[in-house]
C-alpha cells in the first residue's frame, strides 16, 4: 500500500464521482470515496471492493469545515500523505430560475457547496498533499462556467458557482506556485447522471476520464489549465 497513490474523491457516491473512483483504483490508486451521507457511500465503496478494488470510505460533507478537518486528520493518521484530490461534488438547484428570480437561499447553498467547497476541502488538505512528492488537485467545473460560454439566460447560481470555481482554481495554481502540487479545473461534459439526466451522451465513467488523466499526469504535465475531453477548453 505505501507505493501505492492515495486520492480523495468528493460526491465520490454517485455520478461522476462514482465513475473517478472506479477510474482511479483500475488505475492501481488507493481510493477514498467521501460522500456526505455515510450510508449512501458505504454502499458506493462496497460496490466498487465488490469488484476487487481498493476503495474505502470516509464521511465528508464539504460544507462543513470540521468534517473535512476529520478526513485530515484521518489521511495524516492513516498514510501521512495524500497524492490526488478530486474536487467533483456539486448541486445543480436553480433550473427552473432565472438570475432575476433566483433565491438568496439556492444561491448561498449553490456557492457554499460548489465554490467554497472546494476550497473548504483545500484549505484542510494541501498540508498533506504538499507531503506527496506530486500531488494532483483537479476541481470538476463545467463548460456553464465558462466566461466565453454564457450563452442563453437561467442557471445563475450555478453559473456562478462555476465561474468562481474556475478563478479559484487558477488562485490556487498561483498560490501554490514551486510546490509539487498541480491545479487544474475540468468540464466533463454532458454526462447521465441525477444532475444531468437521462437524454446526456456521455456515461459517468466517460464523465470522469479527464479528471482522472489530469491526476495521473506525470510531473511536468498541465497546471493553472481547464480541460474537456482531454483537451484545453476556453476560460
Ligand atoms: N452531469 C453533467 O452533465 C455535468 C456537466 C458539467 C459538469 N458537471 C459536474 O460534474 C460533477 C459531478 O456531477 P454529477 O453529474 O455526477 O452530479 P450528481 O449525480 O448530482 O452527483 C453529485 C454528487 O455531489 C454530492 N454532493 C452534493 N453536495 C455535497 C456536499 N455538501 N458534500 C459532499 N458531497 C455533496 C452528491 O451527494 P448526495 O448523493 O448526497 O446528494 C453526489 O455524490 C459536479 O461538479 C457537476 O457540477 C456535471
Amino acid at each position: 500500500m505505501a507505493d501505492k497513490k492515495i486520492a480523495v474523491v468528493t460526491g465520490g457516491n454517485k455520478g461522476v464521482g462514482y465513475g473517478a473512483c472506479r477510474l482511479l483504483a483500475d488505475a492501481g490508486v488507493t481510493v477514498l470515496l467521501t460522500a456526505r451521507d455515510e450510508a449512501r457511500g458505504v454502499k458506493a465503496a462496497k460496490s466498487l471492493e465488490g469488484e476487487g478494488l481498493e476503495v474505502y470510505f470516509h464521511q465528508l460533507d464539504v460544507t462543513d469545515e470540521a468534517s473535512a478537518n476529520r478526513l485530515a486528520n484521518y489521511l495524516s493518521g492513516e498514510f501521512g500523505r495524500l497524492d490526488i484530490l478530486i474536487n467533483n461534488a456539486a448541486i445543480l438547484n436553480d433550473r427552473s430560475m432565472s438570475s432575476l428570480t433566483v433565491d438568496m437561499a439556492t444561491l448561498q447553498e449553490t456557492v457554499n457547496t460548489n465554490t467554497f467547497g472546494p476550497l473548504r476541502v483545500c484549505q484542510a488538505l494541501v498540508p498533506l498533499l504538499k507531503k506527496s512528492p506530486s500531488g494532483r488537485i483537479v476541481n470538476v467545473s463545467s463548460w456553464f462556467g465558462s466566461m466565453t460560454d454564457m450563452h442563453g439566460g437561467g442557471y445563475a447560481a450555478y453559473r456562478i458557482s462555476k465561474a468562481a470555481l474556475n478563478a479559484f482554481t487558477q488562485i490556487l495554481a498561483e498560490d501554490l506556485q514551486g510546490t509539487n502540487i498541480t491545479v487544474n479545473a475540468v468540464c466533463p461534459g454532458w454526462v447521465r447522471t441525477d444532475m444531468g439526466g437521462d437524454g446526456a451522451p456521455k456515461s459517468w465513467e466517460e464523465g470522469a476520464d479527464t479528471s482522472v488523466w489530469l491526476a495521473m499526469q506525470p510531473d511536468g504535465g498541465p497546471n493553472k489549465g481547464f480541460f474537456q475531453d482531454r483537451k484545453p477548453h476556453p476560460w
